[in-house]
C-alpha cells in the first residue's frame, strides 16, 4: 500500500478558469508560498500575486487557470493578461507547479492553454518574462520546447546579478 503522501499513477488532474473570489485567493495563496520559485519574489510580484488573480475575475483580457490534484488541492497556477499597451501582445503573469507535481506535463500543458487563450482573443503574440538564474532551465526548456524564442535580455532588472529574460512566441493565423 502507498504511503499516505504517496501520488497514485492515475492521479487525474482538474484545470479551471478563475471565477470567483475564492479561487483567486487559492491563486493567491499558492503564488505566495514559500520555496515555489527558485529565487526570492521581488517587492512588485509580491504585490501582483496578492491583487492580479482578484481584479482578473471576469476581466476578458486577463485570466487566471488553476489545477486542483486529485485531493482538490490547488497544485498548478498560470496567469495571463494583455500587455500594458492594450495592442494584442499578452503577457504570462505567473506560472508554477507545485514541485511535487513537476515533470508530469502540467507546465506544457498550461503554457498551451496559454497560447489558446491568446489565439481565441485574437492576440498577436505572448511574452513571457523569466529569470537568467540557473534555477529557473526548466523554464527556458520549456519554451523552447513550445517555440518561444528569446527576443531580450535586461542586465540586473530583478536584482544585481539576476537578469530578466524576454521569450515571445507569434500566434500563426
Ligand atoms: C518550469 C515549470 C513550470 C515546468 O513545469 P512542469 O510541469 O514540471 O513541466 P512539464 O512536465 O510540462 O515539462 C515540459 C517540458 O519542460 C522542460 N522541463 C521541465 N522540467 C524540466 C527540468 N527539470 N529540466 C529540464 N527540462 C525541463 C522539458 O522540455 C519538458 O519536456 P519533456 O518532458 O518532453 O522533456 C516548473 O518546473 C515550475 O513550476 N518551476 C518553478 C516555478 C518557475 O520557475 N516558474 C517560471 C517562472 S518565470
Amino acid at each position: 500500500m502507498n504511503p499516505p503522501h504517496a501520488i497514485p499513477a492515475t492521479e487525474s488532474f482538474k484545470t479551471v478558469r478563475v471565477a470567483s473570489r475564492e479561487e483567486a485567493e487559492e491563486v493567491s495563496a499558492f503564488l505566495l508560498q514559500p520555496g515555489l520559485f527558485g529565487t526570492p519574489l521581488t517587492p512588485g510580484e509580491q504585490e501582483e500575486f496578492k491583487t492580479h488573480p482578484a481584479t482578473a475575475v471576469g476581466c476578458a483580457d486577463d485570466a487566471y487557470w488553476l489545477v486542483r490534484d486529485g485531493q482538490g488541492a490547488v497544485c498548478a497556477v498560470i496567469g495571463v493578461r494583455m500587455n500594458v499597451e492594450k495592442t494584442g501582445i499578452f503577457e504570462v503573469s505567473a506560472l508554477a507547479i507545485h514541485s511535487s507535481r513537476r515533470r508530469r506535463g502540467l507546465g506544457r500543458r498550461l503554457l498551451e492553454l496559454a497560447l489558446r487563450f491568446v489565439a481565441e482573443a485574437h492576440g498577436r503574440g505572448l511574452l513571457f518574462e523569466t529569470s537568467s538564474d540557473p534555477s529557473y532551465a526548466p523554464m527556458h526548456s520549456l519554451l523552447h520546447a513550445l517555440g518561444f524564442r528569446q527576443v531580450g535580455r535586461f542586465p540586473d532588472f530583478y536584482y544585481p546579478g539576476e537578469d530578466t529574460l524576454w521569450y515571445y512566441r507569434a500566434i500563426e493565423r
